[in-house]
Order: C-alpha cells, then structure tokens, then sequence
C-alpha cells in the first residue's frame, strides 16, 4: 500500500518577525522543515510532497531533492494548499498524510498510528486529537455519540459552547486517496476569510454518513506548533529534554541535563560523561569512556575513546584516543591529534597533525604544521605560518624539544632530535639532533641523537 504525505508549508508565519521562512527556523540544530520530514519518513512509503509558498526559493534550495514541492500561490487556506498537490498524486497513491511542517516535536511514531487508524477505518479520513486545558488557537473536535468524529469547529466560528471542548484537532490527517480529491473540491469557502479549510473535510465525510476516526494523542508537548519564537524556545527545551534522555538511556552520564545541549545526530558512546554547561553541535562524533565539560564546546568534530576535554572550544577537529585538553585550549578546521597527545590552558590548533604523544602545555599556536611523536612544545611557541598574503607549512619531526617563547618562521622544517633555545626565532630549517639558539636562529650545537630512540 502507498502512502504518501503532504507537507504544508506555504504560511507566511508572520508572527515569527523573521526574515527567514519559518520552518527553516532551527530546532536543536536542525529546521522545523526537517523534524517533520523525519517523522514523515516513518510513516509513508514514497517520496513526500511540500507545499510551499512564502519563501519558496529558500525552502526549496534547503529541500533539495528530498521531497517534491509544488507552489500555492495565492495561500487560500490549509485545503486549498492540500488541492495543490492534486497533480502529483492523483492515481499514485492509496493514502495521503497530511501534517504541518511547524510541528517539529510530532513524533514518527505517532503518525505511524494515525496510518493504522486509518488502514482500519471504513471511512475515507482519520485524524490525530488530543485533550488539553489550553485550547487557545485550535479547531474543536466535535463527536458523534458513537464514538466517530463529527467535525472540527474553528476557534473563529465555534459557540459558547463548543469553544468548552477539550479535545482539540492536533493537524494531523490520513485520508483515502480515493475520496480526497473530489471531495476537496466541495470544501466551501470560508464566508469571512475567504480560504477554503482542511478540517471542513471532516463534516463533508461525517455528513456523507461515512466514518472519521481519531487517534487520541497523550503527549500534549507533541503537538505545540510553531508560531512565534516563544513556541520555538519552548519546543527547542522539549527538543533538547528528549535528545537528552535518548543519550542517558543509551548509557552516556550527563551530569546536568538542563545545561547540555546536544544537537541532534550527535552521536555519543557508552560511559561518556558529559559535565555541566557543553554544547555539542553539528556533526559530531564522541566515543566511549570520555569527559566532556563542564563548559566545553564540540562542534563538527570526532573523538575518540578516553579523552578529557575540559573547558575548551573543539570544531572541525579529530582527536584519536586517551588525548587530555584544557582548561581553555582551542581546535579549529583541521586540527588532528594523535592518541596520548596532551595540550594544556591556551594553546590553539589549527590544520595541523600532532602526532602520537606530542605536548603542548601552555599558551601556544600551531597552524599549517605537522609534528612528529613525542615532540614537546614548550610554553608560548608560535608557528608564524602567514605572511601576510600566504599560509605556509612548518614540519617538525619526532622527539624535538622546542624551547619556550620560539618563534618558527614558516616554510621551516626542524629535524627530528633537535631543539631549540628559549626565545629562539628560528628562520631557517634545522637539521637533525641540532641545537639552535638566538634571534635569527644559528646551531651551536650537534646533539646525540635521540632519534632511534623511537620505536617506528
Ligand atoms: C490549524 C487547523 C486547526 C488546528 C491547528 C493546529 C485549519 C483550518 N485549522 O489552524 O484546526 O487546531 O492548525 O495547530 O487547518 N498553510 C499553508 N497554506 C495556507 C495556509 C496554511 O501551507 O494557505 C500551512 C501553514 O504554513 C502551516 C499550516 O498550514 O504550516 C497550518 O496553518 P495555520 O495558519 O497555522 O493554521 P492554524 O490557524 O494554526
Ligand atoms: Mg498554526
């Protein structure tokens, strides 16, 4: 059987005051656009169609070719921007799902229910209730003494009495294929407004004599939509609060879930800990048996197995296995450390390889370089890798000892074995277990060598 969902985005969402379309708004890092579309993937078998018109351009450059898009233009209601999806899906499908893409915490499952109920229903459309105190803002479901449902009232149009009704019409919708188009069709248009609604769909099936059922949701946060970025910051905490505990049951220690935000897709390995105040963004990969935090931030990065990063800023960087930073150390693009590597308060990295053990204490910058294992970068080391026009490279081999307060003028290359003086301003390459010292540079001195010390 195929089901296929319609997705309806064309609003204007007004209230947001944003110059971005509303469902592009992010929710744990992610558009509203894109929680509803994984919801939808769920619960339909074929490629979802978007309804879109404010801010078309946009949401299609987002969408790319993961759902279809038709345009409603002028925007005449929620049924007339169902109509628009006539073309697409006359004859190629068997039921449709429709849902609004400002409901971003709608649950996979839950629509998956709703396609159960109807699958079972003799009738042409079932939809997704829920009972709430609050009813500000939703259509009222009225129902038939047996049970079916007799028709959604809007707030606008609904009676005293009516407007008591505590159960309340969510926006979700399964409806036969067969009868949905026509009947669209006869939706009548809104004498006040002028729009043709959706949920009249409900009475021309009831009255029709044929059944509507609902599925009666207990999760009332699922259904809070977006309208105004009070609801955004209110679904963003329900958001963050379920991504939380999926980690927690998943066996990550988070010592304060209230103060750490995990974006979706990241992905996080048993008996982590994660401290208070840690932000992990993007696409972000930590393994097991690591410390994260308190007041770390990792974005677009990948870590191993125990590590400890504490109070330090990682993005775009990979940090192999049993790696120690911070407080206050720095990764950027391109940075990638080595197991055991250990880099201490303000020291910032950037497309550079530490290799297997190096470290780097205190205060320093290394850019565009690689270091051989076992190295040591003594506090305030700076790799002077631009020149004003150019990035250049700075290669230094295994078991050097770079003196504090030197300055490596790039392109450079220091030997394996070598050191450098205390205050050095290296501006030439160094050979192999050499010393140098002084401003510029000059060896003084052939070491013994240290390197075949290493084990390769
Ligand atoms: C709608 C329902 C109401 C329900 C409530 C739940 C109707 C008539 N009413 O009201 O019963 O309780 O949602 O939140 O459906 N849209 C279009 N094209 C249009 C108009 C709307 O694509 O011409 C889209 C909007 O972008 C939005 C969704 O449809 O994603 C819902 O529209 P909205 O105006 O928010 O409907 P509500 O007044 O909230
Ligand atoms: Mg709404």
């Amino acid at each position: 059987m195929k089901v296929t969902a319609v997705l309806l985005a064309a609003g204007q969402g007004t209230r947001m005051k944003s110059k971005l379309p509303k469902v592009l708004h992010l929710v744990a890092g992610k558009p509203m656009l894109w929680h509803a579309l994984q919801s939808i993937r769920q619960s339909t078998t074929e490629k979802p169609i978007v309804v879109i018109g404010h801010g078309a351009d946009q949401v299609v450059h987002y969408l790319g070719d993961s759902a279809q898009t038709v345009l409603q233009q002028p925007q005449l209601g929620t049924g007339h921007a169902v109509m628009q999806a006539e073309s697409l899906l006359k004859d190629k499908t068997d039921l449709v799902v429709v849902c609004y893409s400002d409901m971003p915490l709608l649950r996979g499952e839950t629509l998956q229910k709703l396609v159960e109920t109807q699958k079972n229903n003799r009738g042409p459309v079932s939809i997704l209730t829920v009972m709430a105190d609050d009813s500000h803002g939703f259509g009222r479901i009225i129902r038939k003494p047996d049970g079916t449902v007799e028709a959604i009232v809007e707030e606008a149009v609904a009676t005293p009495d009516q407007l008591q009704i505590k159960e309340l019409n969510v926006g979700g919708y399964c409806f036969d294929a067969n009868w949905l188009w026509d009947a669209l069709h006869r939706i009548p248009k809104n004498p006040t407004k002028g729009e043709y609604y959706l949920t009249d769909m409900i009475g021309l099936a009831s009255q029709a004599g044929l059944p509507v059922q609902a599925t009666l949701m207990d999760d009332l946060q699922e259904t809070i939509g977006v309208n105004t970025r009070v609801h955004l910051a209110e679904v963003e905490t329900a958001m963050c609060r379920r991504i939380n505990q999926q980690h927690m049951l998943n066996g990550v220690t988070l010592i304060d879930p209230a103060s750490t935000y995990i974006e979706t897709g990241v992905q996080i390995g048993m008996d982590t800990v994660i401290m208070p105040n840690t932000y992990l963004s993007g696409k972000t990969e930590i393994g097991e048996d690591n410390v994260i935090g308190p007041n770390s931030i990792i974005q677009n990065s990948k870590i191993g197995n125990r590590c400890k990063v504490l109070a330090s800023v990682v993005e775009g960087a990979w940090l192999e296995d049993d790696i120690d930073m911070g407080p206050f150390a720095r990764l950027r693009k391109g940075a990638h450390l080595a197991s055991h590597v250990h880099m201490g308060n303000f020291g910032e990295v950037k497309d550079s390889y530490l290799a297997a053990g190096v470290k780097m204490g205190h205060f320093s910058y290394i850019g565009n370089a690689q270091i051989g294992a076992n190295t040591n970068i003594g506090a305030g080391t700076i790799t002077c890798n631009y020149d004003g026009e150019k990035k250049h490279a700075t290669e230094i081999g295994e078991n050097v000892f770079i003196g504090s307060d030197t300055m490596l003028v790039a392109p450079l290359t220091i030997g394996a074995g070598s050191r450098t003086g205390a205050g050095s301003v290296v501006t030439k390459n160094v050979a192999e277990d050499t010393l140098v010292v002084g401003v510029p540079a000059r060896a003084i001195k052939k070491l013994e060598s240290k390197i075949k010390k290493v084990s390769r």
